[in-house]
């Protein structure tokens, strides 16, 4: 049986409860701010201001959700933003994926759930991202999902703020079609 597209189904996190993403109303997005200035995510993403977030919940390229890992009352968890979503080129990119509780498999559930959205629902040709080059738990996380590394954008952002004067790179990964169905014939992605 498959799940809907907003939901984790069986196999996608043994153990957990299922994860569903819900779309991003405006009413939400104190709360989505709030998390992109939390200290345990600010060196990890470069928040944006309230009103680009309000263009990504309205322009139809973008999909805004909310992350609820299953908490009770349809609580907030996370949330996530795909951009690319009408490209022509069929070229999805996840852009933003951010989770309140951390290291207790969320991330892992939630990207495979992302990856099946944007093949088998978005129809994408590629899914791609960028992470951090410090970010380790994030890079451990997208490779382990088969995402592969493109290449480097070197010394693209400021770590630590508008006065630091070091830099970090930025990994480009990406999961094409083909590979998904790979992986998804071998049993390792949510359906
Ligand atoms: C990145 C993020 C989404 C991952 O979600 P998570 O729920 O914490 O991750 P999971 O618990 O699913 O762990 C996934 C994998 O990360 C790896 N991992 C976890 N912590 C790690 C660490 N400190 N260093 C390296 N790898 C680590 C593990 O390999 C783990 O896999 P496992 O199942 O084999 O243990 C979440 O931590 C987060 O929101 N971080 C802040 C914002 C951010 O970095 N967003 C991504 C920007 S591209």
């Amino acid at each position: 049986m498959s799940s809907g597209p907003g939901e984790a189904g069986p196999g996608s996190g043994a153990g957990l409860p299922p994860l569903h993403l819900r779309p991003t109303m405006l009413s939400d997005l104190d709360f989505v701010n709030g998390v992109e200035r939390d200290p345990a995510n600010l060196p990890f993403i470069t928040p944006w201001e309230r009103t680009q977030h309000e263009s990504a919940v309205r322009f139809p390229d973008f999909r805004h959700f909310i992350i609820n890992a299953g908490s009770e009352g349809g609580g907030r968890d996370g949330f996530v933003i795909l951009q690319g979503c009408r490209s022509p080129h069929q070229s999805v990119e996840l852009k933003r994926l951010v989770l309140q509780p951390k290291g207790r498999g969320l991330g892992r559930q939630c990207v495979r759930l992302l990856k099946r959205m944007a093949f088998r629902d978005l129809g994408a040709h590629r899914f791609w991202l960028d992470v951090k080059s410090l970010n380790t738990r994030a890079l451990a996380l997208y490779a382990s999902e088969g995402f592969v590394e493109e290449g480097r954008l070197r010394e693209s952002v400021r770590v630590g703020g508008d006065h630091a004067t070091g830099y970090d790179s930025l990994v480009v990964m990406s999961l094409l079609d083909r590979e998904y169905q790979a992986r998804v014939a071998l049993g390792l992605e949510a359906v």
